[in-house]
């Protein structure tokens, strides 16, 4: 990377926006997205809008099988139509899945058939006031956290089997946060939706690094997307939307490694890292983050427990 890159990327801004990602974009190697996926199935949650309609669109363009796991039976259905619309050899099939109920993603993963070659856990949410689930937990925990990890969980045999990839769409928001389990899990005085996420996205991250270390047959990837236009900016984050929808990348953009990470070649070795930009990244720029190893083993003690009714 040039100096000029290296001062660019410092400023966060020139570097998350579209510009940042033109930029990063001229040492992309075309190739690696030169790949059929014919044979190979991929599941993404969330994938009725934004990153996760783009990751599921590029992932179907390439020749695989693609569930789009949606919440809402409505919007999941105009999403699978619009994918055929663009694309009508695609093999995409619409799941319904509540990821922030793990009785729901029990019943899900107990119902999908065949191997997964790709789980891209996608959905998220960035709600401004604290509810909690009807199973008892904090949405965005819940959401974010939870469900990705008991999901990944459930279709780890069939992961496994395939050598697969899961890939965990993180922010860049997590990188001011230090792990906190009391507000990851909304147990605060007073609750404050931006570090809610951050906090669990920051947990998305660490136990990724965990699966990396428990499960060697699957690579396991977290990456951020930078700043897309998609609902969820628009819907949770109105004024910083206002100030910076000029310079906010596309979803395409925004789903760009994501995609990269399912299908690129050469990914052997390099399991647990934080990607952004088809590159991997420090998960602590700013050194009062890291944090303690009791701390990373209580998280993964903390979403096991939870899931424990799932394995029941
Ligand atoms: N856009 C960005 O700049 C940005 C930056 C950093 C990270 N991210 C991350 O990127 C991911 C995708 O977000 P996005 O920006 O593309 O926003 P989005 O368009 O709003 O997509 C979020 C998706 O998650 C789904 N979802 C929410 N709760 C769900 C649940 N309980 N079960 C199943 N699906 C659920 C939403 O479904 P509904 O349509 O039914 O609500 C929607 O399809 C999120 O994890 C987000 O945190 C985005």
């Amino acid at each position: 990377m040039s100096f000029f890159d290296s001062v660019l990327d410092a400023s966060v801004v020139l570097s998350f926006d579209r510009s940042g990602f033109r930029r990063h974009a001229k040492r992309f190697v075309s190739a690696d997205m030169q790949v059929s996926m014919q044979g190979k199935t991929a599941l993404v949650t969330g994938a009725n809008s934004g990153i996760g309609f783009s990751v599921s669109k590029a992932l179907a363009a390439l020749g695989a099988t693609v569930h789009l796991a949606c919440r809402d039976e409505g919007r999941g259905q105009r999403a699978l139509e619009a994918i055929r619309a663009e694309l009508p050899s695609a093999d995409v099939h619409l799941q319904k899945l509540d990821v922030s109920l793990l009785a729901d993603v029990r019943r899900f993963a107990d119902t999908l058939p065949g191997p997964v070659d790709v789980l891209v856990n996608n959905a998220g949410v960035l709600p401004d006031t604290m509810t909690r689930t009807r199973e008892g937990h904090e949405v965005t925990f819940a959401t974010n956290v939870l469900g990705p990890h008991a999901l990944t969980s459930a279709l780890m045999p069939r992961l496994v089997v395939a050598k697969g990839r899961v890939i965990t769409i993180a922010s860049g928001g997590m990188l001011t946060q230090k792990l906190n389990l009391h507000a990851l899990q909304g147990q605060v005085a007073k609750f404050d939706g931006v570090v809610a996420y951050a906090q669990t996205k920051r947990a998305e991250v660490i136990l990724s690094e965990q699966w990396a270390t428990k499960q060697a047959e699957v690579t396991f990837s977290t990456m951020h997307p930078g700043w897309a236009d998609t609902p969820a900016v628009r819907s949770s984050l109105p004024t910083f939307y206002s100030m910076t929808k000029s310079i906010l990348r596309t979803p395409e953009q925004g789903a760009d490694t994501a995609v990269w990470l399912a299908v690129a070649p050469r990914l052997a070795g390099k399991s647990g890292l934080f990607w952004f930009d088809r590159a991997p990244v420090s998960t602590h720029p700013l050194g009062f983050t890291k944090e303690a190893p009791e701390d990373r083993e209580k998280l993964w003690a903390l979403v096991e427990t939870a899931c424990a009714t799932l394995k029941a």
